[in-house]
């Protein structure tokens, strides 16, 4: 079944030329051992979907941790090798990094009492994998460089944009995998497939989710809520009944739907920005979830999912600091309040908490300072300093931090833009006291 054609031209086309070489190299290097090396995964979807990837998983036949020893002293990069596994990281000097694995030659049991049979180990490395669309390879051999090795129609599904297993104990092998299924369905757009949404309904009525860790499930709602349309995942599992599968509670009503879709624009907006830290992705959309869920219920549901006590005491106290916040944001009103209130509302919050706010925030001049905040407010805004008040004559205590507050909040305001205006603001609190 397999369909080989050269895809040398796609590659030349659409990945950089380096990269290109690279692969050449690791190609004539595998060669020179004795071994036969292979781009893999979803990488190769990828550059067949034209998806730009930086991704890239090798698989070699023979000694995969030897080629990577190899190919990282070729690179001046370091190796990190599991021997339990026989993979290996590559990791360049620039951070990038690339996973090696080893596809041995080995029998596999079929299941049904069919007879064992033995495949080449590049095809069986393929067919424990996932779905048709990630069970691709590229042979980087020099004789076979750049022909595309699909044994399992992944053109084809590609093609028709479908998701499809492998085989029927795909999901029990892995329940994972059918969060993993609608996230790549929802994000190239493509269709589970009709028997691959048979094995899904199967898999949930067999309640393997019951036997399956939290965390697990956790790692995989994690990648979802990294993917840029996370509510559309999240609205197909609650469709296929997946949610309510992990736990009762794990519930979208349509407010939920509303302000997730709303979170996605604000995480949008914030990463256009720039600026940091990151957003990390469950913490902004499970205030969203927990929506309107009493505390002991939310924390059940962080329960269900193993995530740790700390975060699980982070995500309930930004719930409560967000209740409260938001209390003073509804008070809010342009000409009358100040921007500084919407300062000390937000200022201990974690970002995902003030995102989350943002979202919330149906005001425009609200949503603005907000914004402000973000941007700017949160890094500089005061140009005095304990020193300074020190050099005035303040003695040591909590006037300090008192008065470093006024003028903050005069800063923000707009009354004390400059260095200047805060130290003359500075002299008269001083005085004042
Ligand atoms: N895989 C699998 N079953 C899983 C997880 C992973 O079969 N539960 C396989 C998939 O075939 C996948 C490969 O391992 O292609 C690498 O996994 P991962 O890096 O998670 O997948 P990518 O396809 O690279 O996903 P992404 O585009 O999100 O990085």
């Amino acid at each position: 079944r397999n369909r080989e054609r050269s895809i040398v031209s796609v590659m030349r086309e659409r990945l950089p030329r380096p990269l290109v070489e690279m692969l050449r190299g690791a190609g004539e290097l595998a060669q020179s051992l004795g071994y036969g090396v292979y781009a893999v995964g979803g990488f190769v979807r990828d550059l067949l979907l034209a998806r730009p990837n930086m991704d890239l998983d090798l698989v070699v036949e023979g000694d995969g941790i030897a080629f990577a020893r190899a190919f990282a002293e070729q690179h001046n990069a370091r190796v990190k090798a599991h021997h339990k596994f026989k993979t290996a990281v590559v990791i360049f000097p620039d951070n990038t990094r690339i996973d090696v694995a080893t596809a041995r030659l080995e029998y596999y049991e079929r299941p049904a009492a069919l007879p064992t049979v033995q495949l080449s180990s590049i095809k069986m490395d393929l067919y424990r994998r996932d779905f048709t669309v990630n069970a691709l390879a590229v042979n980087l051999t020099p004789g076979s460089f750049g022909t595309l090795v699909d044994f399992f129609g992944a053109q084809r599904d590609i093609k028709g944009r479908n998701i499809r297993v492998l085989h029927s104990l795909s999901f029990v092998e892995d329940p994972t995998r059918i969060l993993r299924a609608v996230r790549f369905e929802r994000r190239f757009e493509f269709q589970i497939g009709g028997q691959t949404l048979r094995l899904i309904k199967n898999a949930l009525q067999l309640n393997l989710f019951n036997r399956l860790s939290g965390a697990r499930i956790f790692h995989e709602l994690q990648l979802i809520m990294e993917e840029e349309h996370p509510t559309d995942c999240l609205k197909r599992l609650q469709e296929l009944k997946v949610l309510q599968a992990i736990h009762p509670l794990f519930q979208l009503t349509a407010k939920r739907i509303d302000i997730l879709e709303e979170l996605e624009k604000v995480r949008t907006l914030y990463t256009l920005l720039y600026v940091e830290p990151p957003v990390t992705g469950w913490k902004l959309f499970f205030q969203g979830l927990t929506m309107n869920m009493e505390r002991n219920e939310a924390a059940q549901l962080l329960r269900r999912l193993g995530v740790a006590p700390r975060e699980e005491r982070e995500h309930l106290s930004t719930r409560e600091m967000v209740g409260k916040a938001l209390g003073k944001l509804m008070q809010w009103r342009e000409g009358v309040s100040r921007p500084s209130d919407i300062y000390f509302a937000l200022e201990r919050l974690p970002l995902e908490g003030v995102l989350f706010l943002m979202a919330k925030s149906r005001k425009d001049a609200v949503r603005k300072h907000i914004s402000q905040y973000l941007t700017t407010w949160r890094f500089h805004t005061l140009e005095v300093s304990g020193t300074d008040l020190k050099q005035l004559g303040l003695s040591p205590g909590p006037d300090y931090t008192r008065i470093l507050r006024r003028i903050l909040a005069a800063a923000i305001d707009g009354e004390a833009p400059g260095r200047e205006d805060q130290l003359a603001m500075a002299a008269r609190l001083v005085k004042m006291r």
